[in-house]
């Protein structure tokens, strides 16, 4: 478990103690490394599966934290606001010296909870879990695969299905990454956010967030954080909607981030087949954890 293995279905991608690493991106000595990240009491790590809203999220902490971006008076990228912490070989652009950051900083990561930096364990510091559902998750990762450059394409959907199952994808099994972080809630100050959620009811979501943070703002503010997360609002900042990530990483020729963002496009893609056959798996995986999602946009509020 503890060894490194090859991911079947993904060549850049290696296998160390159940999660899926980037062969290019994330060296494991720095992964090992991350365990003894000295940890400050105001850090802020909001943790996703991949698609799962981690952009969202960058921009909602980007906005409850900076006036400058609210206000529009500081140009700077969310994902140099609330930056990643998981990747050991990015380039000068994106890469950060995390010790020189000011307080509060404010990290991204896709992290399982056993690659964290022990310091989070202290429960000063805070964490912002954001799950999907997984079938929205699934086609939004299928759709990923098109841009991400590091990522090994799929030649269709059902071959994705089984990969996807199988956790041969970016951060492994969904169902650990979740069922991970879930169950070890109480070794962290942890806050669970879902994506369907924040879809019905930003407002009240980020409200949430602000008092989980101890942050108080004040009405307007509060409506501007809303108003700039929405996915039109986002759609159209250059700031939040990670068009400028270089090619290397990124061909946004073949789609982009801010791709439909609501709850049910799986109903798209999946074949009756395939989310019976997936509604089995999710039973016998998850039903006896008491988290609940939307499946679909008409589903009650
Ligand atoms: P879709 O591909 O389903 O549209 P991540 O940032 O974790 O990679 O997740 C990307 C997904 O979040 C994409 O889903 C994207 O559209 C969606 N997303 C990003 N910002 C959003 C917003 N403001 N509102 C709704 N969905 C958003």
């Amino acid at each position: 478990m503890d060894t490194v293995t090859p991911v079947l279905c993904d060549s850049n991608l290696y296998r160390y103690k159940g999660f899926c690493f980037f062969k290019e991106l994330n060296e494991k000595e720095f992964i090992d490394s991350l365990q003894g990240f000295k940890i400050r009491d105001d850090d802020v790590f909001m943790i996703t599966f991949p698609k799962s809203g981690t952009i969202w999220m960058q921009q909602i902490l980007s906005l409850i934290y900076s006036e400058g971006h609210r206000n529009g008076t500081e140009q700077i990228e969310t994902s140099k606001r609330v930056p990643w912490i998981d990747f050991s070989s990015l380039n000068n652009d994106v890469k950060y010296d995390h010790d020189s950051r000011p307080s509060p900083r404010l990290f991204t990561s896709h992290l399982s909870y056993l690659f964290v930096p022990q310091g989070l364990r202290n429960k000063k510091a805070k964490v912002i879990y954001v799950m999907r559902n997984p079938k929205d998750v699934m086609k939004s990762l299928y759709h990923f695969e098109a841009i991400a450059v590091h990522t090994q394409k799929s030649p269709d959907f059902d071959h994705f299905f089984k990969k996807f199952l199988a956790g041969d994808v970016l951060a492994g099994s969904w169902f650990d990454h979740v069922r991970g972080w879930y169950t070890h809630k109480d070794d962290f100050n942890i806050l669970f956010v879902k994506y369907e959620d924040m879809i019905k009811d930003l407002h009240s979501v980020v409200k949430q967030i602000c008092t989980f943070l101890g942050k108080e703002l004040d009405d307007e503010s509060l409506d501007i954080v809303v108003n700039r997360a929405t996915f039109k609002k986002m759609q159209k900042d250059p700031l939040a909607n990670k068009e400028n990530v270089p090619e290397e990483y990124l061909n946004l020729q073949n789609g982009n981030f801010m791709r439909k963002g609501t709850i049910g496009d799986w109903k798209n893609i999946f074949t009756v087949a395939q989310s019976e056959a997936f509604d089995k798996i999710f039973l016998e995986k998850f039903g006896d954890l008491p988290i609940n999602f939307t499946w679909d946009i008409t589903e009650e509020k």
